[in-house]
């Protein structure tokens, strides 16, 4: 017999590079397509220390400051995604961090910029989906 279906939840977000290039519906298609259901959405500027705290794992980076500064620069789209192995399903379509060496049709080959401005995050675990979402987003927020 087949294992149960893993469904789960994960947190993705549109950066400001690609909210500034008003690619935010394109990005969502690719979701979507996918088969990847949004549960929760918001548009919102993070101020500094939220966004200190929301990448706490890379303070001691020497790209942080710049992280910090970049994320800061603009508002983001933050999105509560479900489906099927979502935290793997979402990093596949997001392609890998660097867009020089993301897969074609995936989103950081299309519409990033650079290993920094590279469109989306989205969570790296089961675990880190968890505390990302509830960084974002409270229960009833979620649908
Ligand atoms: P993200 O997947 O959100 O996780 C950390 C972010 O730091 C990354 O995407 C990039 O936006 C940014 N970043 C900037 N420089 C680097 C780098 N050299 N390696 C990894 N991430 C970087």
């Amino acid at each position: 017999m087949a294992d149960k279906e893993n469904i789960e939840q994960t947190l993705s977000i549109i950066k400001p590079d690609a909210v500034g290039k008003n690619v935010i519906g394109k990005i969502i298609d690719k979701f979507e397509s996918k088969g990847l259901k949004i549960k929760a959405m918001k548009m919102v500027q993070l101020s500094e220390k939220e966004v200190e705290e929301f990448y706490s794992v890379h303070k001691e980076k020497p790209f942080f400051k710049d992280l910090v500064e970049y994320i800061t620069s603009g508002p983001v789209v933050a999105m509560v995604l479900e489906g099927k192995d979502a935290v793997i399903e979402n990093r596949v379509i997001m392609g890998a961090t660097n867009p020089k060496d993301a897969a074609p049709g995936t989103i950081r080959r299309e519409f990033a910029e650079s290993i920094e401005a590279n469109a989306v995050h989205g969570s790296d675990s089961h675990e880190n989906a968890q505390k990302e979402i509830a960084f974002f987003f409270g229960r009833r927020e979620i649908y």
